[in-house]
C-alpha cells in the first residue's frame, strides 16, 4: 500500500512525533510505502512534483522532538465557498492528484477544520484517516490533542513568572492564552500557575466580580493577582485584546495598576513535551492499523487513556468545549479561586 501524510492548520508541538509514528510503523511493521505531501492540501493543489517527497527512513529520523512539522501546513480549505461564489474545482484537483500518486489512503493530520475536510473527501471516495492535533486541545471525540500539554507547560511557566513581578509591584497581571473559542489552555495553565481569577469563553465573565475578587485580595494583605484570560473572551469592545480590555477595567474601577502580557505563539512553538511525543506516536501507530485493515473514514482518538477511533462523521464540524462542570472548575471554586461568573 501507498500512504500520503499531510498536515493542515495550525503547527503545534507533537506533529513530528505522530509523522514518525505513521511513517515509521507504516514501512517497518507493515511494508508500506509513505510520502510526505508539504503544506497541507495545497501541497496536492499545487500539482507541482516537489510538494511530495518521500518519507522514508532517513527523512524520518531526528524528528521526534523537532517542534512544527517537516512537512509545512497552511489553512488551505479546498471546500470553503470561493469569494465570487465560482464553481470550485479544488475538491476534484485533489481527488486527482490523489489517484495520480497511486494512493490508498491520505493521513491528515490537523484540528477540527482539518478533520471536516477529510470527512468531506472520505464523502468523495477517498481512504482517508484523520489524527487530531492542537494546541487549543478543542477537537471532538478525543480526551487530549497532542500540542496541549507542552502549551500548557508554556503557559504555566509564563505565569509563574509572573507572580514575582506582581507581587513586587502590588500590580495584577493579566496574562492572555491561547484557545480561539475553547478556554482549555486557560484553564490547566491558570490552575497549575496559581492564577486567582480564570476566565474562559465556555463560562463568560462579569467583570464586577472579576474587581471584587482582586478587591478582596488587597483587603487580606495580597495587593496582588493573576488574572489567566482565553483569547476567545466575548469582550465590548471588539477593537481591543482581551486582555488589554481587561486589564484596562480593572485599573479603572479598583484604581489598582494592571499590566497585560499577550504569549502568542510561543505557546505553539518548540520542542513537544513527553506525553505529547508518545501521544502523537501512539496516534500515528494506531492511523496505520486502521489503515492495513482498510477501516477508512475515521479519527484516531484517545479515550479514557485508550487510543481508539471513531468514524470523521461524527466529528466533523463539532467542537470540544469546557463544560461548566469540569473538576478543574469544581475544585478551583472550593479553593477561593474566581471564574467571575
Ligand atoms: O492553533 C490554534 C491557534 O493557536 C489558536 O489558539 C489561535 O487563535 C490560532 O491558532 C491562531 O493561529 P494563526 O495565526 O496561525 O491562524
Amino acid at each position: 500500500m501507498k500512504i500520503g501524510i499531510l498536515s493542515s492548520g495550525g503547527d503545534c508541538p507533537g506533529i513530528n512525533a505522530s509523522i514518525r509514528g505513521v511513517g515509521k510503523t507504516a514501512m517497518t511493521h507493515f511494508g508500506m510505502e509513505v510520502v510526505g505531501i508539504k503544506s497541507g492540501f495545497l501541497g496536492l493543489l499545487s500539482k507541482n512534483k516537489e510538494d511530495i517527497v518521500p518519507l522514508d527512513n532517513e527523512a524520518l529520523s531526528g524528528i521526534l522532538s523537532l517542534g512544527g512539522t517537516i512537512l509545512g501546513t497552511s489553512r488551505e480549505k479546498p471546500f470553503k465557498k470561493s469569494l465570487n461564489g465560482e464553481a470550485d474545482e479544488r475538491p476534484q484537483v485533489i481527488l486527482d492528484a490523489y489517484h495520480d500518486l497511486g494512493l490508498d489512503c491520505l493521513v491528515c493530520i490537523g484540528g477540527n477544520g482539518t478533520q471536516k475536510t477529510a470527512y468531506q473527501l472520505s464523502q468523495l471516495g477517498l481512504n482517508v484517516i484523520g489524527i487530531p492535533k492542537t494546541i487549543d486541545n478543542d477537537v471532538w471525540g478525543t480526551d487530549v490533542t497532542f500540542g496541549f500539554d507542552t502549551a500548557v507547560d508554556i503557559a504555566t511557566e509564563a505565569i509563574d513568572r509572573l507572580h514575582s513581578t506582581a507581587s513586587s509591584h502590588n500590580r495584577v497581571m493579566v496574562i492572555e492564552l491561547m484557545g480561539h473559542h475553547a478556554g482549555w489552555i486557560t484553564l490547566y495553565a491558570g490552575m497549575a500557575g496559581g492564577a486567582d481569577v480564570i476566565l474562559i469563553p465556555e463560562l463568560g465573565f462579569d467583570i464586577n466580580k472579576v474587581n471584587s475578587a482582586i478587591v478582596e485580595r488587597a483587603k487580606v494583605g495580597k495587593p496582588y493577582s493573576i488574572v489567566a484570560i482565553a483569547e476567545g473572551l466575548e469582550i465590548e469592545d471588539k477593537k481591543l485584546r482581551p486582555a488589554i480590555y481587561i486589564s484596562q477595567k480593572i485599573e479603572e474601577m479598583t484604581g489598582i495598576e494592571a499590566r497585560e502580557t499577550v504569549l502568542g505563539y510561543v505557546q505553539r512553538g518548540g520542542s513537544p513535551s513527553a506525553f505529547d511525543r508518545n501521544l502523537g506516536t501512539r496516534l500515528g501507530g494506531h492511523a496505520t492499523e486502521l489503515i492495513a485493515k482498510g477501516q477508512f473514514g475515521c479519527m484516531v482518538s484517545m479515550q479514557e487513556n485508550k487510543i481508539t477511533s471513531l468514524p470523521l462523521e461524527e466529528v466533523a464540524g463539532k467542537l470540544k468545549l469546557v463544560t461548566p462542570d469540569h473538576d478543574l472548575i469544581l475544585q478551583g471554586k472550593r479553593m477561593g479561586i474566581s471564574f467571575a461568573v
